[in-house]
């Protein structure tokens, strides 16, 4: 092996998690892993459906960048409507984390051992992944300023 290429070897090894450093996840693997959500979600601009599903969850059209729980006419549990207005504005890394274990998520974010998600679904791994095929297909959001706060 060439010393650069062991270098480089070498470094990608050490930082995998990092490996991939210019976005969180793939966007492309996320839309693959979109099918195990498509039971509950469908993803639709008003009456552009960019991903048929099911109504069981709200609809994920620019949930990144939105305030959790707060898809109009959609019936949600308690809790997430209490983060969403504690400041909960998803984000990619938020949501991913979300994905791994909503009502953990949610009892931590609000530190309420009572907190309940209505979300009876883990992803155990590719959260990173959905959550940037998420962004992509959701409309422009300023990603690095912080999102303004929700008035009120
Ligand atoms: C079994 C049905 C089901 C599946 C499968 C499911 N969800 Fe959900 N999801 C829900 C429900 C119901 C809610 C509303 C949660 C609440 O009220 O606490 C929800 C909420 C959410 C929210 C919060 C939305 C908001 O407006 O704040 C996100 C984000 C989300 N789901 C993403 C996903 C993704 C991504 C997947 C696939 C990896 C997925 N869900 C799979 C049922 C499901």
């Amino acid at each position: 092996m060439k010393p650069m290429i062991r270098i480089l070897a070498i470094l990608s090894l050490a930082t995998p998690a990092f490996a991939d450093s210019h976005a969180m996840g793939d966007a492309a693997e996320g839309a693959k892993t979109f099918n195990k959500c498509k039971s509950c979600h469908v993803i639709a601009n008003g009456d552009e459906v960019i991903e048929k599903g099911g109504r069981t969850g709200p609809n994920l059209y620019g949930v990144i960048g939105r305030q959790a729980g707060s898809v109009e006419g959609y019936r949600y549990q308690d809790s997430i409507i209490a983060a969403g207005e504690a400041g909960l504005i998803w984000d990619q890394a938020s949501l991913a984390e979300y994905l791994v274990d909503p009502r953990e998520f949610l009892r931590t974010y609000l530190d309420d051992p009572k907190a309940k998600s209505g979300m009876a679904y883990k992803l155990r791994k590719g959260g990173e992944d959905v959550a940037s095929y998420l962004a992509e297909v959701g409309p422009e959001v300023a990603s690095e300023d912080e999102a303004a706060p929700a008035d009120g």
